[in-house]
């Protein structure tokens, strides 16, 4: 053996795109221990370039799971409408519990149906390593945005499982409650309360949909009857060593640029804003222009003074949006006597998000002085912050990528996620795939199967490197 098969190796390695080729034999190497374990073989042998290729997903089934999905829905295909605590809700937290168990993890659910399943690994005291997204979906959406995170995740534990793998920390997959707002008015509500937001457990008390059910019944409807005790839903800070999340980018970059998969460094965070202005309103033709105080002026300046602000920020990451302006009483022959407006301005640097929070607050203010109007009402909803991926998932993620000879390309979140709360308990990455034109939450949404199953190996990969270290 000796010198010639020492160049074989060597060559293999260059052939499968291995980086990290270590001459110093002494020198600990984590990623070639990782895969070690991970293939089964001891790395000196041979065999050893098949555990990458062993590393197959089961396309067809996992499209046809996403296509089985998408029928419990409450509009017609290819829409998929499926809201919180619903019947089709329901059924489809059966289908992704029963999915789980048939890949032989134990499914624990809490008291409002965040979903667990977990694969122990051999040294199951260790904090485990999760993944997970959410299958909730608004009215008229697609059938990937979530979706993909939560059968993916199952796909990839089934992935190793296949491969031989044996995990060292336990892996978990986690389907969230309700990430959409859609019923409650509350976006990512399983996550944050996982994250142990107390402040959203009072919220739920006192919250009703559009029908005034309240949160508590309609849990208790699809059958979450111990949702009272909201604080049983908090997990500690440690609880797991990482926290994973695929989803389809919902933006066109890696079709444009026709790469296989983005590597999330940071998610912007969203925070909105509701203004109410009132003037004394009057006749369009008898009230003379010096007399008047317009509060649907006032709402225009302020909605010119959010894009002024945004742009003076200086970063790209920083973006706003007046999303509804409302007039009252709404009549061509009426000088708008109340206005109201939502904004949302979003960015990844939390400082320079909040300053331009601030600079709105004032315009708000000087536009009311200026124009005689009453600022009834400057309320900011809610101020998430930003949150920053983990340093060693970014480095997994992108190990994963290459040794899977898949291009890949460093990007933040633009839309929020579930892994913004789960960066509050755990260290967090995501895994972005690319989806056509960019399309999400309507019908047209759509990632091939082909760049589905790549992402699912990249998160299997990852997850095996981060289940061992
Ligand atoms: C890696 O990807 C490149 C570009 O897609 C391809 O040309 C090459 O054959 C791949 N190599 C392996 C070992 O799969
Ligand atoms: C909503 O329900 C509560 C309690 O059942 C009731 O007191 C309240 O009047 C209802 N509100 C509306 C707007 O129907
Ligand atoms: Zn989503």
């Amino acid at each position: 053996m000796g010198l010639r098969f020492s160049t074989l190796l060597v060559l293999l390695y260059f052939i499968y795109g291995f980086v990290v080729i270590s001459s110093n034999k002494d020198e600990y190497d984590p990623t070639i221990k990782t895969m070690e374990e991970f293939s089964g073989y001891p790395i000196h042998e041979p065999d050893f370039q098949d555990s990458l290729s062993s590393l197959s997903v089961e396309t067809e089934s996992l499209q046809r799971q996403i296509d089985e999905l998408a029928t419990l829905s409450d509009t017609p295909a290819p829409s998929v409408t499926r809201v919180l605590y619903t019947e089709k809700d329901v059924l489809a937290r059966r289908y992704i519990k029963n999915l789980m168990s048939l890949s032989g993890l134990s499914v624990k659910e809490d008291a409002v149906g965040n979903i667990f399943g977990r694969w122990d690994g051999y040294e199951s005291e260790l904090a485990p390593v999760s993944s997970g997204s959410h299958i909730d979906a608004i009215p008229y959406s697609g059938k990937y945005d979530g979706v993909v995170g939560v059968l993916g995740a199952i796909e990839a534990i089934n992935v190793l499982k296949r491969s031989g793998f044996k995990p060292k920390r336990s892996l978990e997959v986690i389907m969230f409650t309700s990430e959409e707002p859609t019923r409650f008015g509350i976006s990512c509500l399983g996550s944050r309360l996982l994250a142990g937001s107390e402040e959203l457990a009072q919220l739920l008390k006192k919250t009703v949909d559009g029908q005034n059910i309240s949160f508590s019944n309609a849990a208790r409807l699809a059958g979450y009857e111990d949702n009272e005790a909201l604080s049983s839903v908090f997990l500690k800070k440690g609880s797991y060593s990482a926290f994973i999340e695929l989803h389809i980018e919902q933006g066109p970059i890696l079709e444009e640029e026709a790469t296989s998969i983005g590597v999330v460094t940071a998610i912007a965070a969203p925070a909105s804003i509701k203004v109410d202005f009132e003037g004394n309103g009057g006749h369009a033709g008898a009230a003379l222009m010096p007399t008047r105080n317009d509060a649907g002026l006032a709402a225009a300046e302020l909605a010119l003074a959010v894009e002024k602000h945004v742009l003076d920020s200086g970063s790209i990451d920083t973006v706003g949006t007046v999303g509804i302006l409302e007039l009252h009483p709404g009549a061509i022959n009426s000088i708008p006597s109340k206005s109201h407006l939502e904004i949302d301005t979003r960015d990844i640097d939390e400082k320079r998000r909040n300053e331009v929070i601030e600079k709105i607050k004032e315009s708000a203010l000087s536009i009311s002085k200026k124009r005689g109007v009453k600022l009834s009402e400057f309320k900011i909803v809610n101020q998430d912050p930003p949150a920053l991926s983990d340093d060693e998932i970014i480095k997994a993620t992108e190990s994963s990528c290459k040794e899977l000879n898949l291009s890949y390309k460093k990007m933040i979140s633009r839309a929020y996620h579930d892994s913004l709360f789960m960066a509050r308990i755990s260290p967090m990455g995501m895994i972005f795939i690319p989806c056509y034109k960019g399309y999400s939450h309507k019908p047209e949404e759509f990632s091939a199967i082909e760049d589905i199953g790549n992402g699912v190996r990249v998160l299997a990969l990852t997850l095996a490197k981060l289940s061992m270290s």
